[in-house]
């Protein structure tokens, strides 16, 4: 016999955690793409079937060998037990419960972003009276990134504004509802018991096509210059802490190149993975910052692209936003200046690895700004960067009342 005890286990990624999850549940009929599992698993699958585990180690399904074909387990598999409880489990309502308990009249707003203040007006326009039903896509709901979390908090805090109207949890990553509307569509009408409504301009928006919401759930900011040593990285990023301090009063911390070099990264060389290092530890800080509703503003050459891209990635999962800053004063003028000396050491060859010199600085082609300060001043170069901010929802607009829910 093939005990359980011999099924080979697998823990899949959170998106797939998710999917089963919805299959469970009854708000999808397949778990969409196979679990994608190696060639060893499969194997061991195949012959002793394979226990789906969550990241806790806690079994949740079970596929028997015969379920396992050559592109991984299909059909649905039998159900061992809920998985290791999440942050608002009692939200995680089955489609039946949620139609148990409503009425046709319910409107169902899909919540797939933080709401803002417009969406708050817009639902109590749309509603009429009617009972609301605040549909939250919030996966990946197994992951310690609770970006879903705080997606829930909101909406809940919402609900409490409204007449009545109640929220339910879904384990949906909005993301991969984003870019996959029918499996976006099977899910919502699912739960919906009546008509369904969507947020701001989901009517006109093409698939695959829309964006997560700029500032992030958190509303924490970091701000990442990048540029050669001695091109005003620094100067622009303490003037425009100046600015988010004295205009808004928001915590921002500074992670300087050279300064996490003198603590965080002491000892650290500048080989290219030590440089790699040292910009995944100021990610990793500024993600956190940023996940607590902080702004982190980074003044690191980091001379690599992919680098830089994973840094923006740690910072958006935290449900930061990310915006890069191009300090692209050339060289010559950044030697020209040379306040500490290093350029002209580098150009003896005293120093080896140096970047601009003996040493690759890839600039990016996903910079949200681009700042030459030998050919703008500090100040302009510091307003440019505050307009950005003001503009991505990050600095009070002085014009617009402050917003209370
Ligand atoms: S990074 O490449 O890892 O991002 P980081 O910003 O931390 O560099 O440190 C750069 C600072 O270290 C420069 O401003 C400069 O003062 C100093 N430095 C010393 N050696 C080098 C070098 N070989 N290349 C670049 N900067 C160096």
């Amino acid at each position: 016999m093939t005990g359980s005890a011999r099924a080979q286990q697998y823990c899949p990624p959170f998106d797939q955690l998710d999917a089963l999850e919805r299959l469970r549940v009854g708000a999808s009929a397949s778990t969409g793409p196979a679990l994608a599992i190696d060639d060893d698993v499969r194997r061991a699958a195949q012959r002793d079937g394979l226990e789906i585990v969550d990241p806790e180690g806690v079994p949740i399904a079970r596929f028997s060998p015969e379920q396992i074909g050559d592109e991984g387990p299909t059909g649905t598999p039998e159900w061992l037990g809920n998985g290791s409880p999440r942050p608002y489990e009692r939200l995680y309502l089955s489609p039946a419960q949620v139609r148990a308990t409503a009425t046709e009249e319910t409107l169902t707003v899909v919540v797939d972003r933080r709401l803002n203040r417009n969406d708050i007006t817009e639902i109590r326009n749309i509603s009429t009276g009617r009972p609301v039903l605040l549909l939250v896509l919030c996966g990946p709901t197994m992951s310690p990134y609770t970006r879903g979390v705080n997606l829930l908090r909101r909406s809940l805090e919402v609900a409490k504004g409204l007449t009545d109207a109640r929220v339910v949890a879904v384990p949906l990553d909005p993301r991969i509802a984003a870019t996959d509307p029918e499996l976006q569509d099977e899910v919502v009408s699912a739960y919906a018991p009546g008509a369904v409504a969507w947020l701001g301009t989901h009517t006109t928006r093409l698939p695959g096509t829309r964006t997560m919401d700029r500032t992030g759930e958190s509303g924490g900011l970091v701000l990442f210059f990048t540029g050669l040593s001695g091109s005003g990285k620094s100067t622009v990023a303490r003037a425009v802490r100046e600015a988010i301090l004295e205009e808004d009063g928001r915590p921002v911390s500074i992670l300087d190149g050279d300064v996490v070099r003198r603590h965080l990264s002491a000892g650290l060389t500048f080989s290219p993975e030590d440089r790699e290092t040292n910009i995944r530890r100021i990610g990793w800080v500024a993600a956190e910052i940023a996940y607590h509703g902080g702004a982190a503003i980074c003044s690191p050459i980091a001379p690599y692209d992919s680098t830089r891209k994973a840094v923006r990635a740690m910072a958006t999962d935290r449900g930061g936003d990310f915006v890069l800053i191009h300090v692209s004063t050339p060289v010559e003028e950044c030697a020209r200046r040379d306040r500490k000396g290093l350029y002209a050491k580098a150009q003896a060859g005293e120093i080896k690895d140096f970047t601009g010199v003996s040493a690759p600085y890839e600039a990016p082609t996903d910079a949200d700004l681009d700042l030459d300060t030998s050919s703008i001043s500090i100040d302009e170069a510091r307003d440019r960067v505050l307009d950005l901010l003001r503009e991505r929802g990050h600095l009070a607009d002085p014009t617009q009342p402050e917003w209370t829910i």
